[in-house]
């Protein structure tokens, strides 16, 4: 069904109100540039010269009449600008409850990672009705994440998390594009957004994922480079305890705070000198180039499964292959995934 004549299907909250603050910039655009055109023909005949030795009489300027064309375009301007502002807000400032789903670009493609583990490439599956924050990464160059029937955009950059959320609002197929010339086969770098009914997407996530959930992938990882020689978890090693650390505020050696965030996290495994925490000597090396960006994001994930930060209910959904008890769901959460 296309409510707006040329443009895509009108599939996540943003839609009906990007349409309305698109239209409206149309209509603007239509009406001023119509009664302008309009005036200068007809003023151009009204006032065309009638005689060769004719001179028009001189024109005496109006206060009040500058005043209304400085005035009302300046009123129209910032209605403008508040309006869209107050899109752009709500757009990049992902909710708490959101469903997590990490995703790495690269030449020429999209990878993602569920919480449960369900690994996708150029195919996201979410449920109808909830909402979805992506947390994106590139390995290579620029990228820009594009899902028009969700009226979202974002550009995926090297070296940084970057977030976006969405709630679809009507199940089916939508096209998933880069937006962002990235190479020889930027146009080929596209993909599928699948939203699905509840209880589709509760038989698609018992399913299981090979491997466990992120976290464990991440656990396991954390064995294998040996992080728990320093990263104890009664606090006693060289380096500081991660239990409970991320979400919270970090006091920083140099007398700073930081949130410990994906970013945060990130940062001090690829430059763990750019912030070291209070108390702790910067002796840990940089694993910059020995860890992918998808495996940061499961290093991640397990650190925010040591705070208890799951993430909503139907990512931690039931993983049979998931090994780890952590993010196993409480039944309350799981019944509200199926409503
Ligand atoms: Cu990736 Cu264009």
């Amino acid at each position: 069904m296309q409510t707006v004549p040329f443009s895509p299907d009108q599939a996540s909250s943003f839609a009906g109100e990007v349409d309305a603050l698109y239209g409206f910039l149309w209509a603007l655009t239509i009406v001023i540039g119509g009664v302008i055109s309009l005036l200068i023909l007809y003023f151009a005949v009204k006032y065309r010269r009638r005689n060769e030795d004719e001179i028009p009489r001189p024109v005496r300027a109006s206060h009040r009449l500058e005043a209304v064309w400085v005035g009302v375009p300046f009123v129209v301007a910032m209605g403008i600008f508040v309006w869209s502002a107050g899109i752009y807000y709500r757009m990049y400032r992902p909710p708490e409850e959101a469903i997590d789903v990490y995703v790495v670009a690269k030449q020429w493609m999209w990878k993602f990672q569920h919480l449960d583990g369900h690994r996708e490439i150029n195919e996201l599956h979410v449920p109808v009705g909830r909402k979805v924050k992506l947390t994106m990464t590139t390995e290579d160059v620029i990228h820009s994440f594009f899902v028009p029937a969700f009226r979202v955009k974002m550009d995926v950059v090297p070296g940084k998390y970057c977030t976006i959320w969405f709630e679809p609002t009507k199940a089916g197929r939508y096209h998933l594009f880069c937006a962002e010339y990235c190479g020889t086969s930027h146009s080929g770098m596209i993909g599928w957004v699948d939203v699905m009914e509840a209880p589709e997407y509760q038989a698609w996530l018992s399913g299981g994922a090979a491997g466990g959930s992120l976290a464990a992938t991440g656990e396991k990882l954390f064995q294998q480079l040996a992080c728990r020689t320093c990263h104890k978890s009664d606090g006693t090693g060289r380096g500081p305890m991660l239990e409970g650390v991320f979400g919270k505020t970090v006091q920083l050696a140099n007398g700073q705070k930081v949130t410990a965030d994906e970013a945060y996290v990130r940062e001090s495994i690829t430059n763990p000198k750019a912030k070291v925490v209070a108390g702790y000597d910067a002796i840990m090396p940089t694993f910059q180039g020995q860890v992918s960006e998808e495996q940061l994001l499961q290093l991640i994930a397990y650190i925010r499964s040591l705070a208890g930060v799951q993430g909503p209910a139907p990512q931690g959904g039931a993983s049979p292959g998931g090994q780890q008890a952590r993010p196993a769901p409480a039944p309350a959460q799981m019944k509200q995934s199926q409503q």
